[in-house]
C-alpha cells in the first residue's frame, strides 16, 4: 500500500478533470490492504468516471486497485471473480474473447468493476446486476469481510443497496459474475439490432462505435457520462408531454410509472450543445455535461442548475444527477448546492 504526499492531486482521478485535491490518497492493491486503513474520513473511488468533485476533499481517497481475476467454466456457465479495481471494459473484452457472454452490451462503459454494482451500471438493454451472482466487500467500520447475494443487492435502475447509508463503509473487493457460455444477443434497445451481429464480438464492436459517435471521450473532453438520471414520472406528466410532442421517447417503468429520456427533455428545452463559461452540454447527447477546458466545479453546477430550471419550466419535470457529488466532507446533495 503506497501512501502519497499530504495533498493528493485528484485531477487524474476524475474524468470530469476537475482540478481538485484530497488530503491524502491510498491505492488499495489487495483486500488485505484495507485492514491498515486507519481513518474514519475516507472516500472510496474507482476510476472517478461517475463523480463530480464540487470542492477539495478533506479526507483520504481510497482508490480501488484490486486487479485479480479468476475465470472458471462450470456446466454451461463461466463463474468469474473479478477484482473491483479492474476496468469494466477490460473485463468485458477478456470475457468476450473467452466465450463468456452477457455483458457485451456494456462495452465501453467507463468505470471499474467495483463501481459497477453501486449504481447498477446499465446501457443498451443490459444492467450489470442481471449477471452478478454476489458482491464481496470489506466493511471499513467493523473491519470484517462480507458478501451479498444478488437478491440482497436490491438492484434497480441506477440504484442498489451499495448507495444506501448501510453501505457507506463497504469497500467492494470482488464482484462474482455468472455468465452463460452460449451467446444470445440482447437487442431490446432500439438501434442495436442489425445485420451481421452474429457474435458477441460483433455486438461489442457495434456498441463501441455507437457510443463513440454519441459520447465524448474523457481522454479528450472532461465528462462523467450522463449527468442526470432519466426521470421516472406518472401518466399525467407523460400525457402532458405527449400532447406537446407526440414523438417524445417514453419507456414503461415499474408500478405504472414511466421513464423519460432526460437527454431529449434537455435538448427540447434548448440546451443541447450550449456553453456557459467553461462548461457545456455535448452536441450529440445533451445529457452529458462537459468540461470545455479548465472548468471549475462551480461552472458545471451552474450549468446543471440552469438546465434543471429550463426543463422544469418547459416540462414541469425535475432532473436529479446520476453522477455522485463529492464535497469537502463527502457526498453532497444537488438540492443543497
Ligand atoms: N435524445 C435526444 N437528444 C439528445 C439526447 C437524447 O433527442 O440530446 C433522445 C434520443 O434520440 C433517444 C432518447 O433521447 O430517443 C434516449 O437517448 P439515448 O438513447 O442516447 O439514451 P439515454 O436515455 O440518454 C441512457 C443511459 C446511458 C446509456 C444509454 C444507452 C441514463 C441516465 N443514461 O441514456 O448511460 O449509455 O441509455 O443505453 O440512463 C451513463 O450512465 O453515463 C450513460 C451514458
Amino acid at each position: 500500500m503506497k501512501e502519497s504526499k499530504a495533498m493528493f492531486d485528484l485531477e487524474k482521478h476524475n474524468t470530469f478533470k476537475m482540478k481538485v485535491k484530497a488530503k491524502n490518497g491510498l491505492f488499495i492493491n489487495t483486500a488485505e490492504d484495507l485492514n491498515k486503513v486507519d481513518t474514519d474520513k475516507y472516500l472510496i473511488l474507482g476510476s472517478g468516471s461517475d463523480v463530480l468533485f464540487v470542492d477539495d476533499y478533506e479526507g483520504t481517497v481510497l482508490i480501488n486497485a484490486i486487479k485479480s481475476l479468476e475465470i472458471k467454466h462450470e456446466g454451461n456457465f463461466y463463474k468469474v471473480r473479478a477484482g473491483g479495481g479492474i476496468l469494466l471494459d477490460s473485463l468485458i473484452s477478456e470475457l468476450v474473447d473467452n466465450g463468456a457472454y452477457g455483458l457485451e452490451n456494456l462495452s465501453a462503459v467507463p468505470g471499474t468493476v467495483g463501481a459497477a454494482p453501486v449504481q447498477n451500471v446499465g446501457a443498451y438493454g443490459v444492467e450489470v446486476g442481471d449477471y452478478i451472482e454476489s458482491v464481496e466487500f470489506f466493511d471499513l467500520r467493523t473491519k470484517e469481510s462480507g458478501r451479498l447475494l444478488k437478491k440482497d443487492c436490491l438492484f434497480t435502475y441506477r440504484h442498489s443497496i451499495f448507495k444506501e447509508d448501510i453501505a457507506k463503509s463497504w469497500f467492494i473487493t470482488y464482484v462474482n459474475f455468472s455468465l452463460p457460455d452460449t451467446f444470445t444477443p440482447n437487442f431490446t434497445y432500439k438501434g442495436i439490432e442489425g445485420e451481421g451481429l452474429f457474435s458477441a464480438k460483433a455486438v461489442r464492436d457495434k456498441i463501441i462505435a455507437l457510443r463513440s459517435a454519441k459520447l465524448p471521450d474523457p481522454k479528450f473532453v472532461g465528462n462523467a457520462g450522463s449527468f442526470f438520471k432519466n426521470p421516472i414520472v406518472n401518466k399525467e406528466t407523460v400525457d402532458a408531454i405527449k400532447a406537446q410532442y407526440q414523438d417524445a421517447p417514453v419507456y414503461p417503468f415499474e408500478n405504472g410509472l414511466y421513464k423519460l429520456a432526460a437527454g431529449w427533455l434537455i435538448d427540447k428545452a434548448g440546451c443541447r450543445g450550449i456553453t456557459k463559461d467553461n462548461a457545456g452540454t455535448w452536441e450529440h447527447q445533451a445529457l452529458v455535461l462537459v468540461n470545455r477546458g479548465g472548468a471549475k466545479p462551480s461552472e458545471i453546477i451552474a450549468l446543471g442548475k440552469y438546465i434543471c430550471a429550463k426543463v422544469k419550466e418547459k416540462f414541469a419535470v425535475d432532473l436529479y444527477p446520476e453522477v455522485r457529488l463529492i464535497g469537502k466532507d463527502g457526498e453532497v446533495f444537488w438540492q443543497d448546492l
